[in-house]
């Protein structure tokens, strides 16, 4: 295995404007100047676990274009191997975010060419899928490219973590690789429907019914809960003043699956984990606001 990690996934320019409320429908709002940052759900875990010192590469579509250019720049300058990084077929993904006063973001996303991210693509990556302990998926690409990733993943031996967002209907075969499935409440209850329970706990042992090896809930400033076929646990997160949100799981899921391929077990993985998305809260944007390792252990 060559690398700690692959990221299988999404890279957006994220468009962000700050705003004292939401608007209605029908409502319009005035917010801050607009703020363009590198995001994206896969780029952000990439550039998370690279940040912390892992060998990560990013398997990924961006457009020909000025936002394609600035996501290879940041990924890049993370020290994530870019060789994975497809150009063409359509614009770079977008993320219209708005931040309220509290940090909390809400976000709009344009695939473009996220979506172009082929089965043809996976197996052209053949060599990175084989070369990586630990492959990381999330849901802003087609669910038949995570459906062959994850097969060729598993059959190369990898450990799979998927982070299902936004959350779609998962393929059976899908769930059973996952080690972890990462959950925030929002994804938990849309994979249980009606009868999912009241609790973190009532979550992930009904997911865990539903195939993957493990369960991580994220509950933002909470911590995580980690459970298996065993039991279940809650790590709390360190206490942070919350600046902007976004990105903050992508970072804790990032941070996640590289430590797992290096050997922590899950519960020492997720506390390492919790530690940088509380880090990652604390500044404005996605990449911009994840820490080095050094910061992770010094300030918090
Ligand atoms: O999870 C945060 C990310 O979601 C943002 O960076 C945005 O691009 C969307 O993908
Ligand atoms: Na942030």
């Amino acid at each position: 295995h060559g690398y700690d990690l692959l990221v299988v996934g999404s890279a957006n320019a994220d468009l962000v404007i700050r705003v004292d409320r939401r608007p209605a429908a029908g409502e319009t709002v005035l917010g801050s100047d607009v703020a363009t940052h590198p995001g994206g759900k896969g780029a952000n875990q990439a550039v998370a676990a690279a940040r912390l010192g892992a060998d990560t590469v990013l398997l990924a579509r961006v457009g020909d274009d000025a936002h394609g250019r600035l996501l290879a720049d940041s990924l890049g300058a993370a020290g994530v191997d870019t060789t994975g990084i497809l150009a063409g077929g359509a614009p770079t993904g977008v993320a219209l975010i708005t931040v309220d006063p509290s940090g909390d973001n809400s976000i709009v996303v344009s695939p473009g060419a996220n979506a172009r991210l082929s089965v043809e693509d996976v197996r052209g990556a053949g060599e990175l899928l084989a070369a990586a302990r630990v492959v990381s998926l999330q849901l802003e690409i087609p669910i038949d490219t995570v459906t062959a990733a994850v097969g060729a993943a598993t059959a190369a031996g990898s450990r799979v973590v998927l982070n299902p967002s936004p959350p779609a209907p998962l393929p059976a075969e899908v769930l059973a690789a996952c080690d972890p499935l990462v959950v925030n409440e929002h994804e938990a209850r849309f994979l249980l429907g009606a009868d999912a329970g009241d609790t973190p706990e009532d979550w992930a042992s009904a997911l865990l019914v539903q195939g993957p090896r493990s369960v991580v809930v994220t509950m933002g400033a909470a911590g995580a809960l980690v459970a298996d076929p065993s039991g279940a646990l809650r790590i709390p997160s360190p206490s942070v003043e919350a600046v902007d949100t976004t990105g903050a799981g992508d970072a804790f899921t990032g941070a996640l699956a590289w430590r797992l391929g290096t050997g922590d077990d899950l519960e020492t993985a997720v506390r390492f984990a919790v530690r940088v998305g509380a880090a990652a809260v604390t500044k404005a944007g996605a990449q911009a606001s994840f820490p080095t390792l050094e910061e992770v252990t010094a300030a918090i």
